[in-house]
């Protein structure tokens, strides 16, 4: 006899965007003729790369010799990757992250899933709200959330840290001291930045209040403010106190190739626990490294052209967000982020709920946003829609959103 892990079954309704690629599915098939404009999930649009693409097909090539041929990858990743990402992502900002601290994967959101594995089923977390669904989502399936109010939307067991207008978006530390906290920034969904000594708080917090605070910083290529971090680690006292997740998706257009990684640094120990050594053991045992020539792909984003080429996929996006953001505003839109970020964060017009706007964005201009209400309740009222399309496809679909 067997018995199911039951905490699957506590999970409201489907993953956000599989509900929104459902009725997405339903609405074309129902109008067959209509073009949709899909500015809901943040999926790029734009093709890898010239050096990405030249470095997939000479890995490709070395894998059909036998002189040149890789097997099973090392699971904690190449080092001809490691050690770039150590010395071009941290070293240049000044902070100190070793090699073998950095932890390749197939990506941010398995990472930001998994991660929760180490630590015990009493830990308490705490979440922005609104935020990304994967954090929680996860800590249910482990079991670790208590019961779920329909009511309110909220978990039992989970501490809330509200984002809204008046803060910026940017939460308060909590009362009540969580074991984990989940940040990121820049924010996923609302596109708000923090700023180098707004950051530098949590990270005194954390340290003092004995809290590990998982850091998702997937979106910092589109940084373009002088004041806000791009790591965690440029805080004093990050590595007693933080671990760090990032993402090839967003800045090279990874999202279908797979590539991310994690920093554990050596320092964030709990007694005779090392998180690091934890983390290590876990991706032996679970996994077996990201495939050789993706990591190759990853390595030629560390080139001169291929840092140059991510600045032009972020420009193009970020151009796509400026339109967004600013074309909105001139219709009366109150919107936010968008200027460190890909996203943008509007409020619905005339008190609509998130859902309905969705509905009525769909049937009336064929766009498809992500309704704020599912990143959390705080997100009611607010909707998302994403940089990521082509940049005709975004002026197309705020035209359509102006003739409404
Ligand atoms: C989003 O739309 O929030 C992201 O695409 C989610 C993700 O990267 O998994």
């Amino acid at each position: 006899m067997y018995n199911a892990n039951e905490n699957y079954l506590k999970l409201p309704g489907s993953y956000l965007f599989s509900t929104i690629a459902k009725k997405v599915a339903a609405y074309t098939e129902a109008n067959p003729n209509e073009q949709v404009i899909r500015l809901g999930i943040g999926d790029v649009t734009q093709p890898l790369t010239k050096p990405v693409i030249d470095a997939l097909h000479a890995a490709v090539d070395e894998m059909g010799t036998a002189a040149n041929f890789h097997g099973y990858a090392p699971d904690l990743g190449y080092s001809f990757l490691r050690e770039k990402i150590a010395a071009q992502d941290f070293a240049a900002r000044g902070c100190k992250i070793d090699a073998d601290e950095i932890f390749v994967s197939d990506g941010a959101k398995s990472d930001s899933a998994n991660i929760q594995e180490l630590f015990d089923e009493n830990t308490k977390i705490a979440v922005c709200d609104p935020v990304y669904p994967v954090y929680v989502d996860s800590n249910v399936m482990a079991g670790r959330t208590g019961s779920y109010d329909p009511e309110t939307g909220y978990w039992s067991n989970v501490i809330y840290m509200p984002c809204t207008a008046e803060n910026g978006f940017v939460a308060e530390l909590p009362k009540e001291v969580p074991g984990l906290i989940y940040l990121c920034f820049p924010n996923n969904p609302t596109g708000a930045a923090i700023t180098k000594p707004e950051l530098q708080k949590w990270v005194d917090y954390a340290n003092e209040n004995e809290c590990v605070i998982i850091y998702d910083a997937a979106y910092e290529a589109y940084i373009s403010e002088e004041d806000v971090p791009h790591s965690i680690y440029e805080c004093d006292g990050a590595r007693t106190c933080a671990i760090e997740i990032r993402s090839f998706s967003k800045n090279a257009g990874f999202t279908g190739l797979r590539l991310g990684y994690t920093v554990v640094p050596k320092d964030l120990k709990k007694g005779a626990a090392s998180l690091h050594d934890m983390w290590a053991r876990r991706h032996g045992t679970k996994y077996n490294g990201a495939p050789y020539i993706v990591q190759k792909a990853g390595e030629a984003c560390y080139s001169e052209e291929g840092q140059a080429s991510i600045r032009g996929l972020v420009a193009h996006y970020m151009k796509n967000a400026a339109a967004i953001r600013d074309g909105l505003r001139d219709m009366g839109y109150t919107v936010y982020g968008g200027t460190n970020s890909p996203y943008i964060w509007l409020k619905t017009p005339n008190n609509m709920t998130s859902w309905d706007f969705f509905d009525y964005l769909l049937e009336n201009a064929h766009v498809v946003g992500t309704p704020g209400s599912g990143f959390g309740p705080n997100g009611e009222g607010y909707f998302r829609l994403t940089a990521f399309g082509t940049y005709e496809n975004s002026l197309a679909a705020l035209e359509r959103i102006r003739n409404l």
